[in-house]
């Protein structure tokens, strides 16, 4: 890590924020509305490649309103998250997996790739940068946005010749207001996230956006989040509007959606398939039905829902509903199996856990 953090120089060092407004800060209770001193950053021109990788104070970047990204959406972000261990160490969770996924999503914009080393490199010397801002809470850690834009002033359609990557950071508690406590979600019977061939695989803003309306009317109908269903036929359960999904059956199998190329391979997704695994279910990826679904909440061969990303960790599902059905899961609280499995999780996470799969890597 020294290595890769050594290529980035230290622009600013200034803490502008008394000790105590800081503090206040970083108790923020509301997801991503706070941000640290400073952001990492490397730009990219098609002639010299990546340049410039620097830590330089947190403020408005310069855009000219011709950047490419303004007008096409030529973007792509990630997620992750730094926590502080009991000995005031900062560890990050699989950064590699985000910085692999990264570069696919690159892959999938046009967008140039960053080398792995500089993803890593830029998140670690902002970190270190700003390490007072690593929360230590129990459900609390530093969110860690890395996001590359195309920025040439061009209205043609083509791949950006200049793009600028970033990474800011967020102090962070539990994304859902409410806590950890069970959500309701919406099924979005008339919108969906993604088609077969589309960019749904990679983390873009477009994605994201595309799930406003539809998370909107979620909303509307009292419910947190919305769940997508496949473009094709409209019957097979997808993804959730910023995270993925589980169901775990009163026999104690779980499921997830199979990954189709239009659902986000989620790194919480992959790690929780390796924890259930090692407790011994049995976790099947595949095609999964919303009548199916309906069918098992109703008859109690589903017992859990629950939704997960770094964002939103594990997230207990309480209740599905849609245009035409309203099912609280079991009694409407947290299962046991979603419990144990984000017991295990943010152990890991908090180093409270042995990591015994390498996931965690030190800032
Ligand atoms: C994450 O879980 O990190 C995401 O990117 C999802 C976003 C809705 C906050």
């Amino acid at each position: 890590i020294d290595d890769v953090v050594a290529r980035f120089e230290i622009h600013s060092t200034d803490t502008p924020l008394p000790a105590d407004e800081r503090a206040a800060a970083i108790a923020s209770p509301k997801f991503g509305t706070v941000f640290t001193d400073h952001m990492a950053r490397v730009t990219w021109t098609s002639g010299e490649g990546w340049t410039d990788r620097r830590v330089e104070k947190y403020g408005p970047l310069l855009l000219d309103p011709a950047s490419a990204v303004l007008h096409y959406g030529q973007e792509i972000f990630e997620g992750l998250k730094a926590y502080r261990h009991h000995d005031g160490s900062v560890w990050a969770f699989r950064p590699e997996a985000n910085a692999a996924r990264f570069a696919r999503s690159a892959e999938r914009l046009a967008l140039p790739v960053l080398p792995a080393e500089d993803f890593i490199g830029a998140a670690a010397a902002l970190v270190r940068t700003d390490v007072e801002w690593v929360p230590d809470g129990e459900e609390a850690s530093l969110y860690l946005r890395p996001f590359m834009y195309a920025s040439e002033a061009f209205l043609g359609v083509r791949p950006s010749l200049e793009a600028e990557f970033l990474v800011i950071a967020s102090p962070v508690g539990p994304y859902f207001a409410g806590g950890v406590k069970p959500v309701a979600i919406w099924v979005a019977q008339d919108f969906h996230r993604a088609g077969a061939g589309g960019t749904g695989a990679a983390k873009c803003g477009g994605n994201y956006a595309a799930s406003l309306l539809p998370q909107t009317q979620a909303h509307e109908k009292g419910c947190e989040q919305v769940c997508f269903l496949d473009a094709s036929t409209n019957t097979a359960i997808e993804e959730l509007g910023g995270m993925n999904v589980f169901f775990v059956r009163a026999d104690g199998s779980v499921e997830t959606p199979e990954l189709t190329g239009s659902i986000l391979e989620g790194v919480t997704r992959s790690s929780i398939i390796t924890l259930l695994t090692d407790r011994g279910h049995e976790v099947v990826e595949r095609r999964i039905l919303l009548s199916e679904v309906r069918e098992g909440l109703a008859d109690g061969s589903y017992a859990e829902v629950f939704a997960c990303g770094t964002a939103a960790v594990i997230t207990p599902i309480g209740r599905l509903a849609g245009e035409d059905f309203d099912l609280t899961i079991a009694d409407g609280s947290a299962g046991s199996v979603t419990m144990t499995i984000r017991g295990e999780l943010t152990d890991i996470q908090n180093g409270r856990a042995a990591d015994r799969h390498g996931w965690m890597t030190r800032l």
